[in-house]
């Protein structure tokens, strides 16, 4: 029997340039002068626009013109703190008169006075501007944000924190991956007892999260300035027994072997990496585990030491990019500003770029069988671009050229900033 008309496509997109971010022969996965159907929230079908116009006229379906447009998967915001109380533009103002971040840290000041500012707020003033972080980023075309936790390093917060990031998801059209960054920094309270606090958070308060639906993964901050490899471990071991998966904040500051040890334990990612070995970058490559660079924090922080690139590459790591939005080392709400600095500052190509904030973000969420890149039965998360070629959204600085987004197969203009 044949279907009946209309039923086969809900809407179609034709006469646009597609980057599907498919690996492959065509850089970008490109097709020219093609077509995109959605059914429901799914990619139906992709092809050339001529065949579209002809399959939509049998199905009585009006076509969306998108000539002149270029469609690439929506971007993914792999590794953000996005919930978090107050800012912290005193201490910005601190290293400019030459006060590093880590002796910021030590005195008490950096993530312990967001600490103190997040622990503060309500939930509704978390909230608040959480959206408004949150409408920055996807108005420059992102439809995922992995957003941790990590400001309230008590149980009440840290629940505060994750409960607003899965609202996120509920009051905006984006998708949220929530992630319990347990281990970010030792709380006043715990300074006498490290132990304790490390076996509080890989044991009850994980439980706990767990148990309300609050944690997709789990992170540490593994950094002589925040928690040694055996504590990271500790977190690590635990969430492998709930069966969840990691991140791992390695190499930011000091090459410990966090790499490693992310690898070790079959961590989704490896972020920041600006210090890592050759051993260190072929145990991710074995592992799978992807290393997230974060360019805006380098560049925030005024580092000096590039993330290896060519080791990374050579080794065959998988490179996305993400904001690391956070109020020390990278108040960032721009995607696009991260495709700029991660060609400008680190030298990766355009492709390689915007591979790392589609295809390669995914897979540092777990996520690369639903999102990443625009293929028949992956979700219909989409941007709309008005640019002439793909490498345009690594080049401009402060131009937002995204002319829509669909999320979930739904369509809507770009949204204000
Ligand atoms: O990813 N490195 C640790 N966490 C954040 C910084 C957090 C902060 O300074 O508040 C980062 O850079
Ligand atoms: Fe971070």
């Amino acid at each position: 029997m044949q279907k009946s008309s209309g039923t086969e496509w809900d809407q179609v997109w034709v006469g646009a340039n597609i980057a599907t971010m498919v690996a492959g022969a065509e850089p970008y996965g490109n097709i020219k002068n093609a077509a995109l159907a959605v059914k429901g929230e799914r990619i139906a079908w992709i092809g050339p626009a001529a065949e579209a116009r002809v399959r939509a006229s049998a199905q009585n379906l009006p076509i969306q013109d998108a000539s002149g447009l270029w469609m690439t998967p929506g971007l993914i915001d792999c590794h953000t703190h996005l919930v978090y109380g107050g800012n912290r533009v005193e201490e910005f103002e601190k290293r400019l008169c030459g006060v590093s971040y880590e002796d910021i840290a030590r005195a008490g000041g950096g993530i312990q006075s967001t600490v103190n500012d997040t622990r503060a707020a309500t939930a509704g003033e978390l909230n608040a501007a959480a959206v408004a972080r949150a409408k920055r980023l996807m108005a420059e075309g992102v439809t995922t944000i992995e957003v941790k936790s990590g400001y309230g390093l008590e149980l009440a917060t840290e629940r505060r924190l994750l409960e607003v990031a899965r609202d996120l998801g509920t009051q905006l059209p984006v998708s949220i991956a929530k992630t319990f960054l347990g281990l970010h920094a030792l709380p006043r309270e715990f300074a006498a007892n490290r132990q304790d606090f490390v076996n509080l958070v890989s044991g009850p308060w994980l439980e706990s999260l767990v148990a309300a639906g609050l944690v997709d993964a789990v992170d540490a901050f593994c950094e002589s300035i925040a928690f040694s490899l055996a504590e990271t471990e500790r977190l690590l071991r635990a969430a492998k027994q709930l069966g969840l998966r990691a991140h791992v904040h390695a190499g930011q500051l000091s090459d410990m072997g966090a790499a490693e040890l992310a690898a070790k334990w079959g961590a989704l990612s490896a972020d920041h990496l600006e210090y890592l070995s050759a051993a260190g970058a072929s145990s991710l490559a074995a592992a799978g585990t992807v290393a997230v660079l974060l360019p805006t924090a380098y560049f925030t922080l005024r580092q000096t030491t590039p993330p290896p690139v060519a080791l990374l590459r050579d080794a065959g790591v998988a490179l996305a990019l993400a904001t690391d939005c956070n109020p020390g080392s990278s108040p960032c709400t721009s995607i696009l500003l991260v495709l700029n600095m991660a060609c400008t500052l680190f030298g990766l190509t355009p492709q390689e770029a915007l591979s790392g904030v589609t295809r390669q973000a995914a897979r540092a969420l777990g996520a690369q069988d639903d999102i990443g890149t625009l293929e028949v039965g992956k979700r219909a998360d989409i941007a709309f671009w008005r640019i002439e070629r793909p490498a345009e959204l690594c080049y401009g600085m402060g131009a937002n050229p995204c002319a829509g987004v669909i999320h979930r197969g739904k369509f809507r203009v770009r949204d204000a900033r």
